[in-house]
């Protein structure tokens, strides 16, 4: 069963490199984003692996806990982890689950038997605190991922969690956003008092709330 939008993250228990995990007690009143790679010891997973542990401060600041994942063992994440730090310049600093009976594989549908029967496909989910699922990718194994983006999408979702905004096409965090289409203008004054721009009726515009 695909994994969607709104559904509870499923819950699993698995050995990772820093130990076995809950993933919801792991997860605790975080935000998560948990990340298939086809493979380890391959070209384009080195990268990406070494790229989110360049940026985890970024994910830490904004209360994010990172995992990722493949059907290798953790003794292979282990041994390739080595390299990790060795050629992309930061050591693996998240935990890495190994699942080589495809447990967790199989209960977030990371395994597409149209690209590969074997291996995962590139999948991300970000989980917010009520453990729901507010955002799934799916990229094929050739394409890397844009981390940066993940983050940008995680600025949106925390700033309209806790505002009733939404934000528009290339957004980031200090941009002007839009005022959700399910408030009328007469709630909009009491939301924001600071007032907004009427571009058409449905296309509001006002500098981010919280800024
Ligand atoms: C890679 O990470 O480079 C890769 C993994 C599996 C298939 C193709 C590329």
């Amino acid at each position: 069963m695909p994994v969607r939008l709104g559904d509870t993250a499923p819950d699993f228990t698995a050995p990772t490199t820093q130990g076995e995990i809950n993933f919801h007690e792991w997860l605790g009143d975080s935000w998560g984003v948990l990340f298939s790679h086809p493979k380890d010891f391959t070209p384009v997973c080195t990268t990406e692996l070494g790229y989110v542990a360049k940026i985890k401060p970024e994910f830490d600041k904004r209360n994010v806990k990172v995992i990722g994942l493949s059907v290798d063992s953790v003794e292979s994440h282990v041994q390739w982890e080595g390299d990790i730090g060795e050629t992309q310049g930061t050591p693996v600093n998240f935990p890495m689950i190994g699942d080589p009976d495809r447990t967790v594989a199989d209960l977030y549908d990371m395994i597409h038997p149209n690209a590969s029967d074997t291996l995962t496909v590139r999948s991300v989910f970000v989980i917010g605190p009520d453990k729901k699922v507010k955002l799934t990718l799916t990229y094929p194994a050739s394409t890397g991922r844009n981390f940066d983006e993940i983050l940008r999408v995680i600025d949106s979702l925390q700033l309209t969690a806790n505002y009733k905004v939404a934000t528009p096409a290339n957004w980031k965090d200090g941009d002007d956003v839009i005022i959700g289409g399910a408030v009328s203008d007469e709630d909009a004054k009491q939301l924001f008092p600071q007032g907004w721009t009427t571009v058409k009726p449905y296309l509001r515009v006002l500098p981010q709330p919280n800024k």
